[in-house]
């Protein structure tokens, strides 16, 4: 525990955004965000943003109360649906299933950027889970393969055991497929680009989809 103050002062002197920073038109933006999406996507890769595919997926669960954690984006299609995988029976799992409801928050700070994303979860299917899984590496599919992701973690030990038998399983069949392995798209209604200026006169743009699919799109107030 540090002593009062001590924190509040680290934090203070953190600066608040990155100098050089892009400055877009929002007039020039493209009528669809998927393009501006990997547009940005594009640039984050480009620009020394470590690991630009992590985002923030936040559900909420039956109740209402929300909880968030970071997933890497495994794919983004042209009808606006941002894929990610996990295990069914996680806490996410759970809760997607109780209210299909989500958001995803990229944060690229070395442009000072921002993008937000609402829109409703379903799973993509058993077929198309498997071949997520099977696209892993070996270590990773092990550590799936377990299959106990967010149950209380009584003895480490169980865990170091499980991953080994895992790793075992995984060498004698290298097609094995962990059983609740799911491929989630997000398919966004509401998808916002924000990007931070040095002046304080951040751009915030906000596409809607509209009832017909189409989408149309308007400036915030930052
Ligand atoms: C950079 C990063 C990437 C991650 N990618 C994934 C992922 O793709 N899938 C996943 O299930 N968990 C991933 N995790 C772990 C999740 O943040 C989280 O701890 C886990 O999925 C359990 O979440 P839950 O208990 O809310 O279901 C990642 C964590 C970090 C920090």
């Amino acid at each position: 525990m540090g002593t009062p103050g001590t924190i509040r002062d680290l934090l203070r002197a953190i600066p608040a955004v990155a100098s050089d920073l892009p400055d877009p038109d929002p007039a020039a933006a493209p009528g669809d965000p998927v393009p501006l999406f990997v547009q940005w996507l594009a640039t984050a890769i480009g620009g020394q943003v470590p690991e630009p595919h992590a985002m923030t997926l936040s559900t909420v669960d039956s109740g209402g109360r929300p909880s968030s954690r970071v997933l890497v984006c495994r794919d983004v299609d042209a009808n606006g649906s941002w894929y990610f995988a996990s295990a069914a029976a996680s806490r996410k799992g759970r809760e997607l299933r109780a209210n299909p409801n989500a958001a995803l928050t990229f944060y690229w700070p070395q442009q000072g950027r921002q993008i937000r994303l609402r829109g409703t979860v379903t799973a993509a299917g058993a077929e198309r889970s498997a071949a997520d899984f099977l696209a892993r590496s070996p270590e990773s599919r092990a550590e799936s393969l377990t299959g106990r992701q967010s149950e209380v973690l009584a003895d480490p030990a169980e865990a170091e055991i499980a991953l080994q038998e895992a790793r075992a399983r995984i060498a004698a069949r290298p097609a094995l497929v962990a059983a609740d392995w799911t491929l989630y798209a997000l398919t966004a209604d509401e998808v916002e680009f924000w990007q931070a200026d040095e002046q304080r006169l951040h751009t915030r743009l906000r596409y809607e989809r509209t009832n017909r699919g189409a989408w149309t799109r308007v400036r915030l107030w930052p």
